[in-house]
Formats: C-alpha cells, sequence, structure tokens
C-alpha cells in the first residue's frame, strides 16, 4: 500500500491523482485530517483515513498496511518539526518501509528562513533508521501568478529577488515527481532529489512574459527586503507571512531558488512546464 499524508492540499490532490494512475485506486491511502474533503477520491476506491499531524494516536492507526508513505510538509510555520516527527514516529510504530518527504530546494544549505524546520525534519528522518527519500522542492509556478490581475492593471511587479535567477516548477509537475518517486522501489531509498524547472527566469524576465502574455506593460520595481515585507502587509498580508514571502524573494536573489540539475524533468521523462504556460493559465487565456 502507498500513502499520502497532506492528500486534501493543493500538491496532495494532483500527487494522489498522479498515484492512481501508476499503481491503481485500490493500492492507494489517503491520510487527511477530515475525510470528508476527499469523499470524491474514497468514492474511486482509494481508502481515505482521518490522520493529524498534531494528534499522534490517529498517525499509527492510518499507517496500518502501508510499505510506502509520502510526507507533504504541513502548513503550521512553526509547528512543522514536531508534527512531521510524529508522522515518522508513527510510521516506524506502524512498520512502514519508506518515507518520501517533500522538503525545500537545496535544504542542506538554503539561506531560506523556511528552510530551517524542512532541515530539522531531514534530520529527524535520518535519525529514524528508516529508508528514506528527499524530495527538495523548488518554488512553485504558481506562487507567483496567484495575484496577477492587480499587477497587470498597475503595470508594477513588486518583489525583493533582484536579478536572481528563479527556476520554478509547476505543482502538477513536481506532484508527478513524488509519484513517480512514491511508486518507485528500493532505488529510491537515500535518494535526495533537488526538484526545480527546467528553465530559470529573473523576475524582470517573469515581468516582460507576463506583459507579453497580457498585452499590457508591466515592469519590474525591485524593493529592499524590509520595504517588500511592508509593501505586502499593506494589501492585507499578515506580518509574519509577508515576512517570509519577502525573505524568500531577498534570498532568491543570491540563488536560493536556483538549481539546473534537471532532475524533475528526468523524473517526469518530459519538459517542465514554462512559467509562460502557467502565467497563460492564470490568465484564462491560450498557451503563449
Ligand atoms: N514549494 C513551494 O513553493 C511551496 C509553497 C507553499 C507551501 N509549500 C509546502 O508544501 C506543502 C504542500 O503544498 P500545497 O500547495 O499542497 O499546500 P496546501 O494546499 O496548503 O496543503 C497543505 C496540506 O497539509 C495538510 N495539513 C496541514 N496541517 C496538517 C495537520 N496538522 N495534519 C494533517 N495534515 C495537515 C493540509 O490538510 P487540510 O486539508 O486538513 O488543511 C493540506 O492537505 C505545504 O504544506 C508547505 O509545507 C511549498
Amino acid at each position: 500500500m502507498y500513502a499520502i499524508a497532506g492528500a486534501s492540499g493543493q500538491l496532495g490532490r494532483l500527487a494522489l491523482a498522479s498515484l492512481i494512475d501508476k499503481v491503481g485506486s485500490a493500492q492507494v491511502v489517503a491520510l487527511v485530517r477530515d475525510p470528508a474533503k476527499l469523499a470524491d477520491v474514497a468514492a474511486q476506491g482509494v481508502s481515505v483515513r482521518a490522520a493529524d499531524y498534531d494528534q499522534p494516536e490517529t498517525l499509527v492507526t492510518a499507517l496500518a498496511g502501508v510499505s510506502r508513505l509520502l510526507l507533504i510538509s504541513g502548513n503550521a510555520i512553526g509547528q512543522r518539526a514536531r508534527q512531521h516527527g510524529a508522522v515518522i514516529d508513527a510510521a516506524k510504530a506502524a512498520g512502514v518501509g519508506f518515507i518520501a518527504y517533500t522538503s525545500i530546494l537545496h535544504a542542506d544549505v538554503s539561506t531560506i528562513g523556511l528552510a530551517g524546520e524542512h532541515r530539522a525534519t531531514e534530520a529527524l528522518l535520518a535519525a529514524s533508521g528508516l529508508p528514506f527519500a528527499l524530495l527538495r522542492n523548488g518554488w512553485y509556478n504558481e506562487n507567483y501568478t496567484g495575484a496577477l490581475a492587480p499587477v497587470v492593471a498597475g503595470g508594477v511587479l513588486i518583489g525583493a529577488s533582484g536579478a536572481g535567477r528563479i527556476a520554478s516548477a509547476s505543482r502538477a509537475d513536481l506532484a508527478e515527481a513524488v509519484a513517480v518517486v512514491l511508486a518507485g522501489g528500493d532505488e529510491t531509498a537515500g535518494k535526495v532529489y533537488e526538484l526545480a524547472g527546467d528553465a530559470a527566469f529573473t523576475m524582470a524576465d517573469f515581468a516582460s512574459e507576463l506583459s507579453r502574455i497580457a498585452g499590457k506593460p508591466v515592469v519590474y520595481q525591485d524593493m529592499a527586503e524590509a520595504d517588500y515585507a511592508k509593501a505586502l502587509e499593506s494589501v492585507g498580508l499578515p506580518d509574519f507571512i509577508a515576512a517570509m514571502i519577502a525573505n524568500s524573494s531577498f534570498q532568491a536573489s543570491s540563488g536560493a531558488l536556483f538549481d539546473d540539475s534537471g532532475t524533475l524533468g528526468a523524473l517526469i521523462g518530459r519538459p517542465t512546464t514554462p512559467i509562460a504556460q502557467t502565467i497563460a493559465t492564470a490568465l484564462g487565456v491560450a498557451a503563449a
């Protein structure tokens, strides 16, 4: 049995679909806090089980009979090393034979503030004695396309990434890759996969692509990290989220979101989705 923890999230749902394609729904277990969220998946024959990273007692039961587990990192920033540790302990107790964990690109050396919890989880996996693989995901293309309408309307894209090159990848490509690894065999144990898009862009490149696809002028305006955080707060983001986004953006200026290993494309067996495609999808226009 193959299980996905975090199956109800945006990456998790895509990974579930990809895994079902590869191994069939009868061999798939979806772990979710609220099973009602995955009623549609249960209707396809997937075993949907209640599991909360904050309730360790739910985890061992939910992992019964599972041989390979994909642990998708949670989204409770600051709580995640403890939460992931509970899942790893439960996996060990339940006799799970392999864990694949969605970490952050180049977690071992990453200067991004968010990387700390991922490094801590990687260390817990290493200490567990269980076979594991690290799926070190770069930034999603969709991080850059979630709120394009006001950018196009105002003609200015702001950020703190300078001329840093960003090799983001679509969630769908990353989901397919994690499903490939989960559905794989013993060769995946001990592997570290640095997962990023084939092509990299600077934020100025992004503004220029957006401008071309939207048919409106858009320029990139670089800011100091603190000013970018303030700008994000001024449009309603909570201060700690604004600080986290600004930190990631600034760290990208020195290459924290760049990778050219080609690992993602090799895993999925095709070129990764270009950022222009994700922009076009977000704007609801034909692929550019
Ligand atoms: N690479 C990137 O650019 C990027 C960007 C954002 C986040 N991330 C990381 O990658 C993960 C997956 O991304 P995503 O876009 O799929 O995020 P997402 O849509 O927010 O999904 C997060 C998933 O974590 C689950 N979860 C949160 N707390 C949990 C808990 N206590 N117990 C069990 N499950 C819990 C959520 O379950 P519910 O449905 O019950 O809430 C959901 O399924 C994120 O959680 C985050 O760690 C990466």
